[in-house]
């Protein structure tokens, strides 16, 4: 044994547990608004955050006091503030870096373990539907920020010939589309298309038509509980799978779906995590979260349905080009990525 690696691994042990705990304290700050209530960069004490969120004072100092020690907020002079790029990441739901709701994600694999070790000991399945709703709620708040950033500015854009059709008035599907976030920012952006989303989780389906209300963009929109290989629409211009393929068990089989329901010259849009193909190219921090978040959430998902592949969150390109081809496109090509998204376009 080397005791100088025991120590190093020790302290990488202590950080993540450290993060561990910061997760619960960042779901806390977000909900009572403790982040809000600092945005504006103000140093203010411990009380004063206590009275302007109306929470009981020495439990926001302890808060506060775990916030400063883990470099989420600066303390100086009996003062806490919170720095304008934390700000962006905890505080700004719009902002495009704001991650806090993956901190709710993570959350539903805590709530969830007694149901993953029975998934574990048993057949591997959990379905989506199954799991603690802070898994959808959060899903949406930690995926939307990427899509207001990136869709209609970048990935739209990055596919052959679909802003125009989008522009000029097309029809475009969003398979497994959760609680609509996709859906309703590209309805926004392309008021002349029309939008259908289908999502196999019925109480999803129902918040997704509450936000296309929200947004007054119920006239372009629907939103109908369908399995990504059974949905009853043709003709679409474009077919969308936002961070879903891999939760499904057929991935081929929806992929093939898609191909019948394109019209001719229609293309996929396909979001994934970013992975590269080999596992040893994804030991990094990006990996290290999409593979554990994918044991306990997107694998027995995929291992609860029909054929059950069980892809993973870090399939990877050639993977995913496998599924498509296999499907029957001619056509699959990388059209853009981000640090945290594969961006991929399938034509046939
Ligand atoms: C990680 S969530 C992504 C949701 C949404 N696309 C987003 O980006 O916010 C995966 C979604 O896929 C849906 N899903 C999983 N398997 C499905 C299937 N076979 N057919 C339709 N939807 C499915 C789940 O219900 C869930 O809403």
């Amino acid at each position: 044994m080397n005791e100088a690696k025991l120590h190093e691994f020790m302290g990488k042990l202590v950080g993540d547990m450290g993060g561990a705990a910061m997760l619960a304290s960042v779901i806390l700050g977000e909900e009572l608004g403790f982040y809000r209530a600092m945005a504006d960069g103000k140093p203010l004490t411990s009380d004063e955050l206590a009275t302007k969120t109306k929470c009981n004072p020495r439990l926001v100092r302890e808060w506060l006091s775990a916030q400063a020690a883990s470099g989420y907020v600066e303390y100086a002079d009996g003062k806490f503030k919170l720095p304008p790029e934390q700000a962006m990441a905890l505080a700004n739901e719009d902002s495009p870096v704001y991650v806090a709701g993956g901190a709710v994600v993570l959350a539903a694999m805590f709530f969830d373990k007694e149901k993953i070790i029975n998934a574990f000991r048993g057949n591997g399945g959990l379905p989506w539907g199954d799991h603690h709703t802070c898994l959808f709620s959060g899903t949406e708040k930690f995926f939307r920020p990427g899509y207001k950033a990136n869709l209609v500015a970048s990935w739209l854009p990055a596919l052959e010939g679909v802003v125009p059709k989008l522009q000029g008035g097309a029809k475009v599907a969003d398979i497994g589309c959760g609680h609509g976030a996709s859906t309703v920012i590209m309805a926004q952006a392309f008021p002349k298309s029309h939008f259908e989303g289908f999502d196999y989780h019925a109480p999803s389906i129902e918040t997704a038509k509450q936000r296309a209300a929200d947004a007054g963009v119920t006239d372009r929109v629907s939103f109908t509980k369908a399995d990504a290989k059974s949905y009853a629409g043709k003709d679409y211009d474009l077919v969308c799978f936002f961070d879903c393929l891999h939760d499904m068990g057929d991935p081929v089989g929806a992929a093939r779906h898609a191909f019948e329901a394109l019209k001719p010259g229609g293309t996929v849009l396909l979001v994934e995590p970013f992975a590269n193909d080999k596992l040893e190219q994804n030991i990094n921090p990006v990996g290290r979260m999409f593979y554990a978040a994918s044991t306990f959430i997107c694998t027995p998902n995929s291992l609860s349905q029909e054929v059950g592949l069980g892809l993973g969150a870090q399939a990877g390109e050639a993977r995913l080009r496998g599924v498509f081809t296999e499907a029957g496109f001619k056509n699959f090509r990388r059209a853009t990525e981000t640090p945290f998204n594969l961006v991929l376009e399938a034509r046939k």
